[in-house]
């Protein structure tokens, strides 16, 4: 299919400006290689990994599977050894990094120097600014109703907010599953979407049959925004958190209990293969393109 051209593709070399969201026990392997395979860009959360053993292996099976551009959420809050977690991330060609909970300085010059780029998760503009004054790359606006930690402010809204006070190219992460909707990401300003909700209920992906059942069940008003589970605003399934007694931390455990996903739930009503949900994204985006064209000029469409 036709390829999809923004600033973010030109940058990563790949076909489609979709990645495939770095999600907490839910993209492994599979699910990145099978997004870098379709054409965007696949990506994995390193706090998934323990050991840095187990993180050397994924990051080997996915190198098995494919040889295209794959990215990672990195952590540099010093909970993790982000230090080994980078240098196996950069041996194994890894190009982008989207950094959370800690300085982004401490990666850039060696993610530079390997030919990568830094992309900073913000929520606000006060977020986005501190992130460019330290030299990131670019941002990922995470907006309300995204799935995972989740921000305040409509996609709508902070995606050209933060372009234009910024400058920097922005990632629009939330409420994407459709191509349609990722048209209208890029006719505000995005370089390219992050697609996580969409992708739970996916073959590929390592959430339990039942979550993914339930995120095809779910409508937006089933999703709740709430602090209670890991002490950050998150969105989750109502009803898997209806038995959550008040904790102050939540352990992974939790978040296996516990089923994170987005309003954009309102948009996934099967489980598909992710390359089926990257082909679908891609055609229903062009048509959406067609149908703007025509509307301006119904000779062209
Ligand atoms: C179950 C789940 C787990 C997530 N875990 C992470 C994570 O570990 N690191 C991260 O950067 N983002 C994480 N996210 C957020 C996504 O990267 C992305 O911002 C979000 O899913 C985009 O919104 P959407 O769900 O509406 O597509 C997670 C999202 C979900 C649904």
């Amino acid at each position: 299919m036709k390829r999809i051209e923004t600033e973010f593709t030109k940058m990563m070399g790949i076909d489609y400006p979709i990645i495939g969201a770095p999600m907490f026990l839910i993209s492994y392997e599979e699910l990145a290689a099978a997004v870098s395979e379709a054409g965007g860009m696949g990506a994995i959360p390193l706090p998934n990994f323990r050991t840095t053993e187990e993180l050397k292996k994924t990051l080997i099976k996915i190198r098995e599977r494919t040889d295209k551009p794959i990215g990672v959420n990195i952590h540099l809050s010093g909970r993790f050894d982000w230090k080994e977690q980078l240098g196996l991330c950069l041996e194994a060609g890894v190009k982008f990094f989207i950094s959370s909970l800690g300085d982004p300085r401490l990666i850039l010059d060696d993610v530079h120097a390997s030919g990568g780029r830094v992309f900073a998760d913000v929520i606000n503009l006060e977020q986005a600014l501190k992130a460019r004054e330290r030299g990131v790359d670019g941002l990922v606006a995470v907006a309300c109703g995204a799935g995972g930690h989740c921000g305040e402010i409509p996609t709508i809204i902070l995606v050209p907010y933060l372009k234009s006070k910024t400058g920097l190219p922005v990632i629009a992460a939330g409420g994407i599953s459709t191509g349609a909707q990722m048209a209208a990401a890029m006719a505000i300003g995005a370089c390219a979407v992050v697609v996580g909700t969409r992708l739970v209920a996916t073959t590929e992906s390592r959430a339990l049959t039942e979550y993914k059942k339930a995120v095809v069940q779910a409508g937006p008003e089933d999703i709740v925004c709430t602090d209670r589970i890991t002490g950050n605003r998150a969105t989750w399934i109502a009803k898997s958190i209806e038995s959550f007694d008040r904790q102050p931390h939540v352990r992974s455990k939790r978040w296996r209990e516990f089923w994170s996903a987005g309003q954009s739930v309102a948009q996934v009503d099967e489980i598909k293969s992710a390359a089926e949900v990257i082909r679908e994204m891609v055609q229903n985006y062009h048509e959406a393109c067609k149908r703007l064209v025509s509307s301006i000029d119904p000779g062209k469409a």
